[in-house]
């Protein structure tokens, strides 16, 4: 597949439209994208187009970290996504939004609240996050129950998403894992007392990882498809 962009452009020099059109063996195809959407960023290789996304998320125990380790993987694979994949809480001193067109964020969930370090990036930069294609992922152990997993059901998404004034263009909860042997202890037996409650692992040395890789790779997937309106 052949990527390449149209922009049309007003007598004014003003941005009127902007088309992705993909040429698939005989077909052109264009697809309108919106006027946010930044071409200057776009970097051109031998393959076509190349679209830059900058992962990030706030993880205390990895876990958020190798999800979006995964995602960062699954889009490099698909061949024109250049990833950096950072962490909130080391951001470098020279990052702007501005560098990416596309912005995924990922975080879990202590005692019922996401990391400060998020909210606080999502608060200062909502204007500029919902002028831009976004996905967000919650992380939480809660997720690991059918009918708690998905953006409506995940109470802790739920509720983040119906006070945020962003507005992430597609959403996933995504179960976590437990690692009693990462934990101050009391921090252990709270997490025990949760697990005890919801009738799961509550060994003292236990280390279970309850993602489901492929809904992590389904939430790839439908970013590429219904956010960024790539088609193969
Ligand atoms: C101290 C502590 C408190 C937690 N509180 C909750 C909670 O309130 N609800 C929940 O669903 N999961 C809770 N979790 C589970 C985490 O969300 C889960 O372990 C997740 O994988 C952590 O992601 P991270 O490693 O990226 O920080 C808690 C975990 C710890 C260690």
């Amino acid at each position: 597949m052949l990527l390449s962009y149209a922009a049309f452009i007003d007598k004014r020099g003003g941005l009127r439209h902007i088309y992705r059109m993909s040429f698939i063996r005989d077909d052109a195809l264009l697809i309108p994208l919106p006027c946010s959407f930044d071409l200057s960023l776009t970097t051109f290789s031998t393959q076509g187009c190349v679209m830059k996304i900058a992962i990030l998320y706030a993880s205390r125990e990895g876990q958020t970290a190798s999800i979006a380790a995964r995602i960062t993987e699954l889009f490099e694979a698909a061949g024109h996504y250049q990833c950096d994949c950072l962490d909130l809480e080391h951001l470098p001193e020279d990052f702007s939004l501005d560098h990416y067109q596309t912005v995924v964020m990922g975080c879990s969930i202590h005692y019922g609240h996401f990391a400060p370090v998020f909210r606080h990036f999502v608060a200062a930069h909502t204007e500029r996050l919902n002028a831009m294609p976004t996905a967000f992922f919650s992380v939480s152990l809660v997720a690991r129950k059918p009918g708690k997993d998905t953006p409506e059901t995940n109470v802790y998404t739920r509720k983040f998403l119906e006070k945020t004034a962003w507005q992430p263009s597609y959403c996933a909860a995504f179960a976590g894992a437990v690692k009693y042997d990462l934990y101050r202890w009391w921090d252990r037996l709270m997490v025990q007392l949760i697990m005890a409650m919801g009738k799961g692992e509550t060994g003292r040395h236990a280390h279970v990882e309850y993602t489901d890789w492929d809904a992590v790779a389904r939430f790839v997937q439908q970013v590429r498809t219904d956010v960024l309106q790539e088609r193969s």
